[in-house]
């Protein structure tokens, strides 16, 4: 039990001491040299040198509006940036657009026959489908028109989306923003009960799914989570009253799952009374709400990124046209899903809105071997690749010398997710771009919409391991805890934040206005009454270091999120997912640093009485964090143990453990309430560890977010 008496517990100012100067440890690594940007490249790319000055900060807030420009408006903005609300930023006010008009609509006459999308399927003797803009007019559409229609909701309701890597998650989705309801697309993998969550904290009456889809060779049953994910709703106090269902082979239903009468309805029989129908775009307000896409926090209750119809679609569109190069006659290919907010504003969005080909792929990128993606480059021509570190490990451990084999060539690649080590971003620019292609590597956040620090690929150096300085518009510091600015150069790691808002920010969190200031504004506000957006720096969650010519080294989360394979999970969600499992008293999840996964999740479990530690335990306790979360929330290891090191307060001191399981060093443990428990875990783990060959060996940033993991938070 935790001794809770006060006499002898460090004292705040103490304990804030203590965590202070680990935060701060000088971080001793090797530079990365500059690498200019290809030859050739610049002449090509969008943008011109002047572009820095026109984005210079004494220009904010108006630089933006070249990215509202290459949008088409109703009606123009009568403000640029209110801040009347602050921090609750609103951009283009009192402009009018639509965003279904300006990814599909407006590119009928010019680009009408070329593709918008090209679905590939993961089996690859499934014939590809190429959706042209007219196409993907006609199909979103008729699904507006059966929306509209059939499920009797008013503009801004909230429709959840569960859907897979098809193109009618697009449809879908691009149907929602026609007709102004908000779409809310739960990542596919995730499992029913996360999806009953999100739908239940959007409010939404309508459920969109799909019957199955393939995975790794496999054709996976899918509507069965849509019956969980209502009675997980249900258990929220939300009823789901339809639940549309598209089949992935129109006619044929490939689920165990019944069909419900009168709340679940096939999607491709429901088309038919819709065939050929137009649907007038609803006129919206720029500082309507186009989508919520929820991700993991510090607490349970994952947060509803609330994202705006005008400023996001205006920097997602800028951004994809600057960084990413887009030009309209590029083939383009994000390898994200669009259940992850890359995958909205660079798979969908910005790529559709610069009257691009996007390509969608159903699978993963190692079926049925690592040459598919570079076939697939081939075969479609694709000139502008996008993926995440984990996916680039993966394809180097088990095809180092595939990309060679294939006659493909980009001209940008990009990277995002979790910081790239030097080492694996070399053998993206050598073997997979080949020496000729630039790469961005682009650091941002759901809730930011679009990119927060990178290169610009034709004009500025890249650095492997750095994303580079913040982007066009958006300046940013590396604050102390204090709140003193740390200088660059200096060596020292603090507190990434962007002195201004931009229009890709998001409004808030959805229902949770409080959150929203305090997870992002409330250390460093200068004064929770200003209007003035000077003293609104947004903390972004990020420890971080800058070098000298200003690039910043991305060094991880500074609160108890783990970044998984690219993916957030929160230790909370992680946690009370565990406890779900009857025998477990507590649970603490820490990350562990992987070859190809970047971080894997190990759960600590303490048991109740009455239970005998057992293989049975743990394989209880991974099962039902898949069940509740998804296959992504798998842990590595779940180590029983008979209990946690904690403070006296009684707070689990997960930095100690994440200390153990990745054999870095536990820091001062003498001022836990029961220090003895962590030589015994320690024995206990490591030598397990030891004996299967799992001693990792980390980098200098490594070391450093396992250090200060979760310090935030305690
Ligand atoms: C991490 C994904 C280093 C970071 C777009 C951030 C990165 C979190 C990078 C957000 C990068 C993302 N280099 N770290 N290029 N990109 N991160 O919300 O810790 O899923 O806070 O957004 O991923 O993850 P999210």
């Amino acid at each position: 039990m935790a001794d809770t008496t006060p006499t002898g517990s460090p004292s705040a100012a103490e304990q804030r001491e203590a965590a202070l100067s680990e935060a701060q440890i000088a971080v001793h690594w090797r530079e990365e040299e500059l690498i200019p940007p290809p030859p050739g490249f610049q002449e090509h790319a969008n943008a011109d040198s002047g572009i820095l000055e026109r984005f210079a900060p004494e220009n904010f807030p108006q630089c933006f509006e070249e990215y509202a420009n290459l949008l088409t408006w109703e009606k123009r903005w009568d403000t640029i940036l209110d801040t009347s609300g602050a921090p609750h930023f609103l951009w283009w006010k009192g402009g009018r657009l639509n965003a279904c008009v300006n990814c599909v609509d407006r590119h009928l006459a010019d680009r009408g026959d070329e593709d918008a999308m090209i679905f590939i399927p993961e089996l690859e003797e499934d014939e590809i489908q190429h959706i042209t803009y007219s196409d993907l007019h006609r199909r979103v559409n008729e699904f507006a028109a059966l929306l509209r229609d059939f499920c009797g909701l008013q503009r801004q309701d909230r429709v959840s989306t569960h859907m897979p890597m098809v193109p009618e998650l697009p449809v879908s989705l691009l149907a929602c923003a026609r007709l102004g309801y908000i779409h809310s697309q739960v990542f596919g993998g995730f499992s029913g009960e996360a999806c009953g969550m999100r739908a239940a904290d959007a409010q939404a009456r309508i459920l969109i799914t799909m019957d199955s889809y393939y995975r790794n060779g496999e054709l996976i049953d899918h509507k069965v989570k849509a019956d969980e994910a209502i009675e997980r709703a249900r258990k929220e106090g939300v009823e789901i009253e339809k639940v549309l269902v598209w089949r992935r082979m129109p006619g044929e239903y490939h689920s165990d799952s019944p069909m419900i009468e009168g709340r679940d309805f096939f999607v491709d029989e429901l088309l038919e009374d819709y065939r050929g129908q137009q649907v007038e775009p609803e006129s919206m307000e720029a500082t309507d709400t186009l989508f919520l896409m929820y991700s993991s926090g510090t607490t349970g209750r994952s947060k509803g990124a609330q994202h705006s119809v005008g400023g996001y679609l205006s920097y997602v569109t800028g951004t994809c046209k600057y960084y990413l190069d887009i030009h309209p006659e590029d083939t383009y290919w994000c390898m994200a899903d669009i259940g992850w907010i890359t995958g909205h504003s660079y798979i969908l969005y910005g790529p559709l809105a610069l009257g691009t080909t996007t390509l969608i792929y159903e699978g993963v990128p190692t079926y049925p071997d690592a040459g598919r993606p570079w076939r697939i480059a081939e075969k479609l021509g694709v000139n502008i690749f996008h993926t995440a570190p984990t996916s680039i490990r993966m394809l180097r451990k088990l095809g180092p010398d595939e990309p060679a084999k294939y006659n493909y060539q980009f001209k940008v690649m990009t990277t995002v997710g979790e910081p790239i080590e030097p080492d694996v971003w070399r053998w993206y620019y050598h073997s997979v771009g080949k020496d000729k292609a630039a790469i961005t590597d682009t650091w941002w956040l759901t809730e930011t919409g679009g990119f927060l620090g990178a290169t610009l690929p034709g004009l500025q150096a890249m650095k492997p391991g750095s994303c580079g300085p913040t982007v066009l518009g958006i300046e940013g510091v590396i604050y102390d805890e204090d709140g003193n600015e740390i200088p660059k150069g200096s060596g020292v790691a603090g507190n990434i934040c962007m002195r201004n808002p931009w229009p890709g920010l998001m409004m808030t969190i959805w229902r949770q206005d409080q959150r929203y200031f305090d997870i992002f504004f409330s250390k460093y506000n200068r004064d929770p009454n200003s209007k003035d957006w000077r003293d609104w720096p947004a903390m972004m969650g990020d420890g971080a270091v800058q070098a000298a010519d200003g690039y910043f080294r991305i060094l991880g989360r500074i609160d108890d999120v783990i970044n998984v394979a690219g993916h957030r999970l929160g230790t909370k969600e992680l946690e009370s997912a565990a406890i779900e499992a009857e025998e477990i008293a507590e649970a603490a999840a820490v990350p562990v640093h992987d070859e190809t996964r970047g971080r894997v999740v190990e759960m600590y479990v303490a048991l109740k009485p009455g239970y005998e530690a057992s293989k049975e335990i743990e394989q209880h306790v991974s099962d039902t964090l898949v069940r509740v979360i998804g296959p992504i929330a798998r842990p590595k290891h779940v180590w029983i143990v008979s209990d946690m090191p904690k403070t006296r307060s009684g707070k689990i001191m997960r930095r100690v453990i994440a200390g153990i399981s990745n054999f870095t060093d536990v820091g001062d443990v003498t001022t836990l309430a029961n220090p003895d428990v962590v030589e015994s875990i320690t024995e206990h783990v490591q030598s397990a560890k030891r004996a299967a060959g799992e001693v990792p060996d980390l980098s200098a940033e490594a070391q450093h977010e396992i250090k200060t993991f979760g310090a935030d938070s305690e």
